[in-house]
């Protein structure tokens, strides 16, 4: 039986070709690829600027410099991500204050009012699972702090707030294009969009050691560069990030027929949302066994993720406190397989050994 893997990033001739044509140009570090890949993403997002940078993870941190973060700033962040989301807090000497998750995974905005100090200065919600969080509460929150919001979109490509794209909430978001993602460039990548121009000034300067013009360097930076092999990949996938996105939905809602009815915790889309199920997250306290019954018949879970952030040994010297829900809910959740390149078959089969688990 061949494997039904959690995640198929598409391979096409146009992706091919596009990648024949950017090596060709001789033009690779930042160039017309680079900078057309930037104005349409911006463009499709709705925000004024876009700066590409090698990861989401370099992206997050770039912002937090931007945002002229510093040492002892507080960063109100959901624990239930994926840790680069607080590696990047960290790195840019900020001190992660982890929330506890709500009903959908996502911040819980309740618990991040409760945790605020007046140390601190930002927010970080995740649209985890490629599910919006409540933006308008998210939005709230910070409002009346009278801090900054900073959206982590890296699994939320095309998702949607009240037919708002994520990413053009707060002063900025970041995307993530690793391959498993709704819009990927077949390696490492990420992006930064916002409609500040200092921000995007100061991001741009630093992602290419702190340059203004080729000789100038006006601060400190690191080689945090994009290339123009990945772009010209990347200008393919968002031309067919809608189209990719509708089939993820499409498969998922295949799923939610399927396995309706059976003792297991199925996604739920929040109310205003569109969800673009980067992940298709099931719930169940027979989680291990489960996972074990798909592997034995070849197919691939996941589970996004087992230790939450504020239990990871990097944070401890944080003294995190216990987050009940998020510690719940990770010894019970599961990833089944979905993306853009699984067909309808591969989803019916995962649903009907599902289903035989629990004796349907
Ligand atoms: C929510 C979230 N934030 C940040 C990142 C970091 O992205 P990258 O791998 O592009 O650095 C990821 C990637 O897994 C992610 O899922």
């Amino acid at each position: 039986m061949t494997q039904i893997p959690l995640s198929r990033p598409p391979v096409d001739d146009e992706i091919k070709q596009a990648v024949l044509a950017a090596i060709d140009s001789r033009q690779y570090i930042l160039g017309p690829q680079c900078r057309e890949f930037e104005a349409e993403l911006a463009r499709y997002v709705g925000a004024k600027h876009c700066i590409l940078s090698n990861s989401a993870t370099a992206g997050l941190w770039l912002t937090l410099r931007g945002l002229g973060v510093k040492a002892g700033d507080e960063i109100l962040v959901p624990s239930h991500t994926a840790f680069p989301t607080i590696e990047a807090i960290c790195f840019a000497e900020a001190t992660p204050v982890f929330v506890d998750a709500d009903e959908f995974y996502t911040m819980d905005a309740h618990d991040a009012a409760a945790k605020a100090t007046p140390r601190t200065v930002g927010v970080v919600p995740v649209h985890l699972y490629g599910q919006p969080v409540d933006v308008d509460a998210a939005r709230g929150l910070a409002s009346r702090l009278g801090v900054w919001m900073l959206e982590d979109c890296a699994q939320a490509h095309g998702a949607a707030w009240k037919d708002q794209k994520v990413g053009s909430f707060g002063r900025a978001g970041v995307f993530s294009f690793y391959p498993s993602k709704n819009l990927t460039v077949m390696g490492d990548g990420g992006a930064i969009v916002t409609n500040d121009d200092e921000i995007a000034a100061r991001c741009r300067r630093l992602r290419d050691h702190g340059r203004t013009n080729k000789d100038i360097h006006e601060e400190v930076g690191f080689n945090l560069r994009f290339n123009d092999i990945q772009a010209a990949i990347g200008r393919v996938m968002l031309r067919r990030l809608d189209a990719m996105n509708d089939h993820r939905r499409a498969l998922a809602a295949r799923y939610d027929r399927a396995l309706a009815g059976l003792p297991l915790g199925l996604p739920e889309e929040r109310p205003h949302g569109r969800h673009v199920y980067h992940l298709y997250v099931v719930r169940t306290p027979r989680r291990n066994e489960l996972a074990a019954f798909l592997k034995a018949r070849n197919i691939q879970t996941g589970i996004h993720y087992p230790v939450p952030s504020h239990r990871q040994p990097a944070v401890e010297k944080f003294a995190p406190p216990p987050l009940p829900t998020t510690e719940r809910l990770v010894d019970e959740i599961l990833t089944l397989p979905i993306s853009a390149g699984h067909t309808e078959a591969e989803i019916d089969a995962v649903a009907k050994a599902v289903r035989e688990f629990f004796g349907a």
